[in-house]
């Protein structure tokens, strides 16, 4: 018996990798995060599976599902969305796992971040813009923003951010923003990236949160910063240049 932690990708069914999919067709049980697991991918469970909402369990009751599957020596697939590495809540529960000896695996899924690029259709680290990506949030109930984890803090290298979970403090976000990049500096919200109703909003760091009101949107929403949403003034990969010699393509444009 095996708990399967699967990241279950954006929205998008087809989103999902391979592996994900069969896993889900396996198992007789499953535990799922609630509305941003897509409701075909629950279709996939084998008939008659155990599926599980657990938005309104605690950590407690959800080990306590993972252990009476593990005493019936049943298998679990366990679905969070986007990809597990970043604010899944997996840690917690593979702790639990470890400490009572429940076998467990991990796949992962397509994060929101990359979802919300596709759908922009837009490169997050143009050669000579930006070549670095930080995925961060600000503080909410659940989870406080250690010290030194600031927007302040990336903002001071002009690395492109990804903004999670923060829709809700935009204005705020913003003006924090602004010393450092400039209040004319690209933004893009993009809300329920690869989902039916996706919507996605450009602005500046001066003019989004108004427009973000504007459109009433709360929830779900990726804010990406930074001058590479916008660019089209930026050089060429050396990777592909016609005189690069690499490996592959040994005395390249000689
Ligand atoms: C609890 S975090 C989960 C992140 C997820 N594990 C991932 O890999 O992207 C939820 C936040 O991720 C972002 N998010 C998740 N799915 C999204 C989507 N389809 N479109 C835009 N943002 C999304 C939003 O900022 C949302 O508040």
């Amino acid at each position: 018996m095996s708990v399967h932690f699967i990241g279950a990708g954006p929205g998008a069914p087809d989103l999902i990798t391979l592996r994900g999919r069969d896993l889900i067709a396996s198992c007789p049980v499953c535990l799922h995060a609630g509305s941003l697991i897509p409701p075909a991918m629950l279709g996939w469970c084998p008939a008659g599976a155990r599926i599980v909402d657990t938005a309104p369990l605690d950590l407690d009751a959800i080990i306590a599902e993972m252990a009476a599957a593990d005493a019936a020596g049943q298998d679990v697939a366990r679905l969070h969305s986007g990809d597990l590495s970043i604010w899944s809540a997996c840690g917690e529960q593979m702790r639990r796992l470890d400490a009572l000896r429940i076998p467990y695996t991990v796949t992962p899924g397509v994060p929101a971040f990359a979802a919300a690029a596709a759908s922009l259709k837009r490169e997050l680290t143009l050669p000579g813009v930006a070549q670095s990506l930080v995925l961060t949030r600000t503080s909410g109930r659940a989870s406080a923003m250690p010290e030194r984890e600031t927007l302040a803090a990336f903002a001071a290298s002009g690395a492109t951010l990804a903004i999670h979970l923060s829709i809700h403090v935009i204005e705020q976000a913003s003006a924090e923003l602004a010393p450092f990049y400039g209040a004319d500096c690209p933004v893009a919200v993009v809300f329920r990236a690869s989902w039916p109703d996706e919507r996605i909003l450009r602005g500046t760091l001066a003019s989004i949160s108004t427009e973000v009101r504007a459109a009433g949107l709360e929830r779900t929403a990726l804010i990406l910063v930074g001058p590479a949403l916008a660019s089209d003034d930026f050089g060429e990969s050396a990777l592909y240049s016609a005189g690069y010699d690499r490996r592959f393509r040994p005395g390249g444009g000689v």
